[in-house]
């Protein structure tokens, strides 16, 4: 007889519209001018859903010397920096731009910004491509990078009374909330955004989180090592309460020692983990225990993003 349990999922979970909007966008250029496609980087952090697309023609390159002048290049939902699309420009390619509306929003924070004669402060991971295409769309130098409370002291700016400041958009919220509160104790006249620029996806996902791990002895998170909402989502589940919360990639990773005995798990998926993915472990939980499957929902979501003009039928 297999053991009884109860699973806990999440929800909101899985694709957020921009990542369902960037996928949409890789198929429908494969659709529009056949294979190969090349995108620049991984349209999204998932290795399943690259593979996929791989599987149907997509080329992934990491930089835009390696695609040939006469392919479309699709840049990643991530976002790209200014110079990228002006490459592309000067090598005469098709080129479509997957970045997600609510990164593009804070682009367009940055440069008004920057027009308004104020340098800006970025809190983001180091390296991450959002950070990178986001810092990028000033000349260098312009926008300074935080990741932690502690960055904030260390901080050489300009001048402190011109200071703005903008968020990558998958950080952790109270993480964020800490940094920002360093910011504006240094910096008064500080201007930035209501609350943050973490988006909509973001703060459903660790909000369902936070009411999952305090029921629950273990918590599993779809997603990608690189995915930085994925990861965030671990973070948030430890500190709400769940010491034992994993990242796993797909089914083959579920740590079945570590859940034996257990009565109470929760899952949940990062913003860049497909269906696909989610059904393939319920569906390893349900070979391996008596199941019963509760859901624990904290938002709604009916956001959609439109595809790119260059899509549609009068285009
Ligand atoms: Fe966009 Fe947020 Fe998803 S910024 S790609 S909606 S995680």
């Amino acid at each position: 007889m297999k053991p009884a349990l109860t699973l806990y999922l999440a929800a909101p979970r899985g694709f957020c519209a921009g990542v369902d909007r960037a996928v949409k966008i890789v198929e429908m250029s494969l659709e529009k001018w056949g294979a190969p496609v090349y995108v620049r980087h991984e349209i999204v952090h998932n290795k399943y859903v690259v593979d996929t697309l791989r599987d149907k023609g997509a080329v992934f390159v990491e930089e835009l010397d390696e695609c040939p002048v006469d392919r479309p290049v699709i840049f990643s939902a991530h976002g790209v920096p200014k110079s990228v699309p002006a490459e592309a420009e000067r090598r005469n390619m098709i080129y479509v731009d997957a970045t997600c509306p609510l990164v593009s929003k804070v682009h367009l924070e940055a440069e008004r910004h920057a027009e308004e004669g104020l340098q800006i402060i970025m809190i983001g991971h180091t390296g991450h491509p959002e950070v990178i295409g986001t810092m990028g769309q000033l000349p260098e130098g312009e926008v300074l990078l935080v990741e932690t409370a502690a960055d904030v002291a260390t901080l050489e700016v300009r001048d402190p009374e011109k200071i703005a400041w903008i968020t990558q958009t998958t950080l952790s919220v109270d993480d964020t909330a800490e940094v920002v509160a360093a910011l504006k104790a240094r910096f008064p006249t500080l201007v930035g955004p209501g609350k943050d620029d973490i988006c909509y996806a973001t703060t459903n996902r660790q909000a369902a989180v936070k009411a999952v791990a305090p029921q629950v002895e273990a918590l599993l998170v779809i997603g990608a090592p690189n995915s930085s909402n994925s990861k965030r989502l671990v973070e948030v589940g430890r500190n709400a309460g769940c010491a034992v919360s994993h990242l796993i990639e797909r089914a083959t990773d579920i740590p079945w020692e570590a859940l034996e005995g257990l009565e109470k798990v929760g899952l949940t998926a990062g913003a860049s983990a497909p269906d696909a993915l989610i059904e393939e472990v319920l569906n390893a939980f349900k070979d391996h225990f008596d199941l019963t499957v509760e859901t624990v929902e904290t938002a709604k979501e009916r956001i959609e993003f439109k595809t790119p003009r260059i899509f549609r039928h009068d285009a």
